[in-house]
């Protein structure tokens, strides 16, 4: 396979755009794509701040690379969630982080939730759950109080996370299963800022998860290769599994699948939906916006998990 650029040997083959390119070529070309869909759906300019969210994970120091490399305003953040799992699975990501962020003189910021809230992530989901569910809804919450207050404390613009199409097209698998119409309406590359919740965006979500992993390994980013322990035999994970024997298959069905859907959304499939959509008020725990009628649902997990003695 030769490179379609100079004709030198190709690293990387992407059938669903016809092109291969060699090493040198490829590095070049995926921020430049980046930068045309940051532009595209208008996720953020060289005038903002921005906090790119890193797990530590081959996606998000992609991303915050990138960003980096495109002359853009990008901090880190780090949430240390406390998850071990007998792969010092927390410990270890948030040491190639920081690795990561020294070795470039890049600005970092560290969110410790035991620290924060008293218990790692494992232990409220003890405290709350009983050890009936996995951590992951209750790390998904807490991650995502924590980035909001952090972009808002601090002042950012806009908040960066390392989603990638395989991420996207997984979810949008389950929401369209469920035709989950206030998620579908929600769902992609940008969530405009609304009521004190900050802009989220993913400037990685047109790309295959094995072209992020490329370029990973082509960059010499070390990152941590484990998933995080909880997530065997969660259902994207299965998804993930089904969207590739489709795209095995068929080249290409992926990146359509979730294209066609931005499409269809902003040819107004959804549109009526959006005057459904729950108007926001600050939590009188935690003063983040939420659209529960009472405390917002992170302040009613601490609730429910402060007095249990885990
Ligand atoms: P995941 O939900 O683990 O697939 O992660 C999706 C995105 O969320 C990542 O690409 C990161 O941008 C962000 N993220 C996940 N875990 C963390 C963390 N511990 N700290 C900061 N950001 C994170
Ligand atoms: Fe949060 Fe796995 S439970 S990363
Ligand atoms: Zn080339
Ligand atoms: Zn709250």
């Amino acid at each position: 396979m030769r490179c379609r650029k100079c004709g030198g040997k190709a690293v990387i083959n992407m059938p669903q755009h016809r092109l291969a390119l060699c090493k040198e070529h490829y590095l070049a070309w995926l921020p430049e794509q980046t930068e045309r869909f940051i532009k595209k759906y208008r996720m953020f300019t060289r005038a903002e701040k921005v906090l790119v969210a890193v797990s530590g994970g081959k996606d998000s120091l992609s991303l915050w690379d990138i960003l980096h490399r495109l002359g853009y305003q990008a901090d880190g953040l780090y949430i240390a969630l406390g998850i071990d799992g007998g792969v010092n699975y927390s410990a270890e990501s948030q040491r190639l982080t920081e690795k990561f962020a020294a070795e470039r003189g890049l600005t970092l910021h560290v969110v410790d939730v035991r620290a924060e809230t008293g218990k790692t992530i494992p232990e409220w989901a003890e405290a709350t759950w009983r050890g009936r569910e996995k951590p992951c809804a209750v790390c998904g919450l807490v991650k995502r109080h924590e980035m909001n207050r952090i972009a808002r404390d601090l002042g950012y613009d806009v908040l960066a996370t390392g989603h990638n199409l395989d991420d996207e097209a997984a979810v949008l698998f389950g929401n369209t299963l469920a035709w989950a119409g206030e998620y579908l309406l929600r769902q992609g590359p940008v969530l405009e800022e609304r009521g004190g919740l900050a802009r989220k965006v993913k400037p990685l979500c047109r790309f295959y998860e094995r072209e992020m992993a490329a370029y990973a390994l082509l960059r010499g980013i070390e990152y941590i290769y484990e998933e995080c322990p909880f997530s065997a035999g969660a259902t994207s994970l299965y998804y993930k599994e089904l969207l590739n024997r489709l795209e095995n298959d068929r080249p290409g069905t992926k990146l359509a699948f979730y294209l066609n859907f931005l499409e269809a959304r902003r040819a107004g499939l959804f549109a009526e939906r959006s005057e459904v959509q729950q108007a926001l008020h600050p939590c009188p725990g935690c003063g983040q916006p939420t659209s529960a009628p009472g405390l917002c649902s992170y302040c009613r997990m601490i609730e429910k998990g402060r007095d249990s003695q885990v």
